[in-house]
């Protein structure tokens, strides 16, 4: 949890983030998360790392997505949030409502950690379903107990965790109600790693909820139930299991022992499960026998290659299988947690499966809205003069945008810059191989069965960077480069043959400010 955090986020600190988990005023159950005071709003709506078309809260700690659900025409996002503080503590479910899954506005908290209450140390991740009308939410509450008696142990924390059930009645989804007792309760196995994040599917008049867990010196898994009402819960297998990397760890998630945020559901003829764990989201695909209740995984791969992380899937109204996550901060926890900030969801994801059972990922074709006028490159054949010429012109008032390459598989580097300093880069370079597509720093191996031109579609909106590769690849990334005039892009002259074709269009924010209120 927060010790594993850390290590993901490469940060140290100790002492701020105890401070947040147990200090701070409760956020008051029913305040929107907004800003505090005028100027600390004012310094967030100006900060220009913060992103513009993405969603995030107006100021502090997000994680997880939690139950997105497509209810009584609306949107619904929650996600797990820290109202006192930018980073991990004290965890609530944030609120946000919308038309279309790319404009969002904040709602009051949905569900806040009961003192005294099963929940009172926090309410972490889960999920919101349709159960015959009602609105209900199954998450995960946590409270500290005695070291033997805890289910999440991760050297800093004695967490018992417990899955409890909480529903709605108004068309808003805005009044939740929990119910004192939670509706299950972790095995009495002393190696569990873990029991938290239900996920849930209805098949018929039957639930199923798998829950992320994992036993001790073995590996993750996903421990799988069945339920008529949401609140009797038989326990029947595990849905999977998977080897541990064999890492003496404080915390079972980076020795693989532990796997968060499990996601199951049907897509296409097939099944995918999908669960995080070693900071890392894995997929896998296969075919779920109905008579055994048992998952035959036939294909494997990484989500995303970069910052992304306890994604968590819904249907959405045309009946696509939409996909969102958690895009955390890669800078020290010391910055963002000055900055008042810290973490933002991704855009919507779209997820097929192609025929030989790879994992397709793509954007949110309604994403295009958020265009303005676009630029492009032209073609070979109108010649390098001319299209040099075009390149020269492409300019981006600021970072927020949308870039679609189209290249072979030849050496080039394409940059954003404002004169003195790159925003952005993206190469491909033939000599690595393995790692020849690089953005920044970081490389990745370009998928192995994609025709040429290979494509690449990014979505800069300030720090944040998405990026889909042959509709295969997912590639999250951050940049704390804030441009200090405009962008223009550049690619060396020399390489300009590698390119087919280049789009950019500038995109329009979703809110006024950087804010999403
Ligand atoms: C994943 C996770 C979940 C947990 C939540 C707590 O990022 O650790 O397993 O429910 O975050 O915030």
């Amino acid at each position: 949890m927060r010790v594993s955090r850390r290590k993901f986020l490469r940060t140290a600190a100790v002492s701020s983030a105890v401070i947040s988990l147990h200090g701070g005023a409760q956020n008051m159950l029913g305040a929107p998360p907004g800003p505090a005071d005028s100027s600390t709003q004012a310094q967030l709506a100006a900060d220009p790392l913060r992103p513009q078309f993405h969603l995030l809260p107006a100021r502090n700690w997000m994680n997880d997505p939690n139950g997105p659900i497509y209810w009584k025409g609306h949107y619904h996002m929650f996600f797990q949030y820290n109202p006192n503080a930018a980073v991990w503590g004290d965890m609530h479910w944030a609120h946000a409502v919308g038309p279309d899954m790319i404009h969002w506005k904040h709602l009051p908290v949905a569900l806040a950690p009961t003192p005294g209450g099963y929940d009172s140390d926090g309410c972490f991740s889960g999920s919101a379903v349709d159960d015959q009308g009602l609105a209900t939410i199954l998450y995960t509450g946590v409270k500290t107990v005695p070291p033997q008696q805890g289910t999440l142990r991760d050297g800093t924390h004695n967490f018992l965790e417990v899955q409890c059930l909480a529903t709605c009645t108004d068309d808003e989804l805005c009044s939740w109600q929990k119910l004192t007792t939670p509706v299950l309760f972790p095995p009495k196995e002393p190696d569990l790693t873990g029991f938290r994040d239900p996920c849930l599917c209805r098949e018929g008049n039957t639930w199923y909820m798998g829950i992320g867990s994992g036993i001790r010196g073995e590996g993750g898994g996903v421990l799988l139930y069945r339920s008529k009402d949401l609140r009797r819960w038989d326990y029947l297998h595990p849905l999977a299991m998977g080897k541990g990397n064999g890492k003496q760890t404080n915390d079972p998630v980076d020795a693989g022992e532990m796997w968060e945020c499990p996601d199951f559901f049907a897509l296409g003829k097939k099944h995918l499960l999908l669960y995080s764990t070693e900071r890392k989201v894995y997929w896998e695909a296969g075919e779920f026998d109905p008579k055994e209740l048992v998952f035959h995984s036939q294909k494997r791969g990484l989500l995303d290659h970069g910052a992304f992380y306890a994604p968590k899937s819904q249907v959405d109204a045309k009946g696509r299988r939409i996909l969102w996550g958690w895009i955390p901060e890669t800078r020290p926890e010391a910055e963002f947690s000055a900055a008042g900030w810290a973490g933002c969801m991704s855009l919507p994801h779209v997820l097929t499966l192609a025929e030989d059972g790879a994992l397709q990922i793509s954007v949110l074709p309604e994403i295009a809205e958020l265009r303005k006028s676009g630029m492009s490159l032209s073609g070979r054949e109108t010649g390098e003069a001319v299209r040099w010429d075009g390149l020269r012109k492409m300019e981006l008032a600021e970072a927020s945008a949308e870039l679609e390459l189209q290249f072979q598989a030849k050496t080039f580097h394409l940059k954003l810059t404002d004169g003195a300093q790159d925003v952005f880069s993206l190469g491909f370079d033939v000599r690595q191989s393995g790692h020849e597509l690089q953005i920044g720093e970081a490389s990745v191996n370009l998928p192995s069965q994609a025709p040429e031109p290979h494509q690449v579609r990014v979505f800069l909106d300030a720090s944040v960077v998405e990026c889909f590769v042959d509709e295969q690849l997912a590639w999250t990334t951050r940049t704390y480069r804030a441009p200090r005039g405009k962008l223009h892009v550049e690619i060396p002259a020399a390489e300009l043959d590698a390119v087919e074709s280049l789009r950019v269009w500038p995109l329009r924010p979703i809110s006024p400010d950087r804010l999403t209120t």
